[in-house]
């Protein structure tokens, strides 16, 4: 009999966590190492903000909060997505937790269990099949169309969903494909789900990173959207990753169902770094635009840079710091005896004779392909991307 629960063995490690791990391996070993692996915005976290949380801790913000996040923190949201994304809620409808991360964990595990079905997208982010299968619902797979910023194929969609499914998770600006969706493909999907009262996930971790046109919130498409639960985070956008503080608007019943689930895990998010969410949210902006407009300049560089390689191909993601290069002309090839027949055995031969770290397609639901971050430095990339094509050249059929 095993020791563990068996809910244990539904989920695997993360797969950009262990990535980021072999990183620091590699740097404190003082080998050369190049991270495209890296889910965080290489830059501080704005001035303002830290001394926010300085003063918290001056004024003895040090205590447990309320479980849910502070009234404060909770008003700054509401200012926040009514400024940004033209949505408006009542406190009842917000939750702050310990990153959207934990938000997404929390609402999975009030809504769903044994029996559901729950509508992924393939590429997906590598924690939401666990996300579902750890409550004992069962995620199904949709394709994409990488031709459209990987919208949905709609015809698998609507074959897929039946009486079982109860929920749906959608990303865009994505993580790893860095698609955006038209409001088109938004409201479409929304429409399939309201006909049988599907909860629509909307994590919009990277709304703040989109490069051409304007980002819509998809609670903000349409009145008709009683069951779309909006994830947001203060991670990405004002490079807060370890300050753990990521929120959920929606429906009060599943608010306050997450909110009884948090108070006996969590007890609350940590209350110095809600003090300084509060400015992150309310305080000076410019540094969002500022990460923008360099993150955009980057993914026209990287991207100029893999169309040197011969037989990549990769799409302009329109948003978030990932680009999702199609390596699957190079599978079955050979370095020396070695057959590298999966994206996982490619970007292993990438990290040991380059150093440079990727994260392979296979983890997101897309074997052949590789994502590689922009959350780096011009020179990074230039260096990673030109050790990649060297290391392919060596590559025999
Ligand atoms: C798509 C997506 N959603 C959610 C998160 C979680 O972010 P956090 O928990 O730091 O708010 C991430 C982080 O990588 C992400 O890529």
């Amino acid at each position: 009999m095993s020791i563990l629960a068996s809910r244990i063995s539904r989920i695997s490690p993360s797969a950009t966590l262990q990535m980021t791990a072999l990183a620091a391996e590699l740097k404190r070993l003082n080998k050369p190492v190049y991270n495209m692996s890296v889910g965080e915005p290489d830059f501080a976290t704005p001035m303002n903000i830290q001394e926010a949380a300085k003063k918290a801790i001056d004024n003895n913000h040090t205590r447990y909060t309320p479980g849910s996040g502070t009234r404060d923190l909770k008003e700054a949201i509401l200012y926040k997505i009514k400024r940004d994304n033209s949505l408006e809620y009542d406190l009842n409808n917000v939750i702050v937790s310990c990153g959207a991360k934990h938000s997404l964990y929390n609402a999975c595990q009030a809504l769903f269990e044994s029996g559901d079905e729950v509508i992924v997208f393939e590429p997906y982010w590598v924690s939401f099949p666990d996300f579902v299968s750890v409550t004992g619902a069962i995620p199904i797979y949709v394709k994409t169309n990488k031709k459209k910023q990987f919208e949905p194929d709609f015809d698998d969609l609507k074959k897929k969903i039946n009486k079982k499914t109860k929920g749906i998770i959608i990303n865009s600006p994505s993580n790893p494909t860095g698609g955006v969706w038209s409001n088109e493909a938004l409201l479409q999907t929304l429409e399939l789900c309201n006909e049988q009262d599907i909860w629509v996930f909307s994590d919009e971790c990277y709304e703040q990173f989109v490069y051409d046109g304007t980002y819509h919130s998809l609670a903000a498409l349409t009145n008709n959207n009683s069951r779309v639960l909006t994830f947001q985070s203060c991670s990405k956008t004002y490079a807060m990753t370890g300050w753990r503080i990521g929120y959920t608007i929606g429906d009060a019943r599943v608010v306050s169902a997450m909110s009884k689930l948090q108070g006996q895990s969590t007890s609350c998010p940590n209350s110095i770094a809600q003090q300084a969410a509060v400015e992150a949210l309310v305080g000076d902006q410019s540094s969002v635009d500022n990460m923008c407009r360099t993150f955009q300049k980057r993914r026209d560089l990287i991207l100029a840079q893999l169309m040197q390689i011969k037989k990549v191909e990769c799409e302009t993601p329109n948003g978030a710091f990932y680009v999702f290069p199609d390596f699957s002309n190079y599978l079955g090839a050979y370095y020396n005896e070695k057959q590298l027949k999966t994206s996982n055995d490619l970007c292993m031969y990438i990290l040991d004779s380059t150093g440079v770290v990727t994260v392979a397609g296979d983890s997101f639901g897309a074997p052949g392909y590789i994502r590689l971050s922009y959350a780096t430095s011009e020179q990074t990339i230039i260096k990673a991307t030109d050790l990649i094509k060297k290391a392919l050249s060596k590559l025999n059929f």
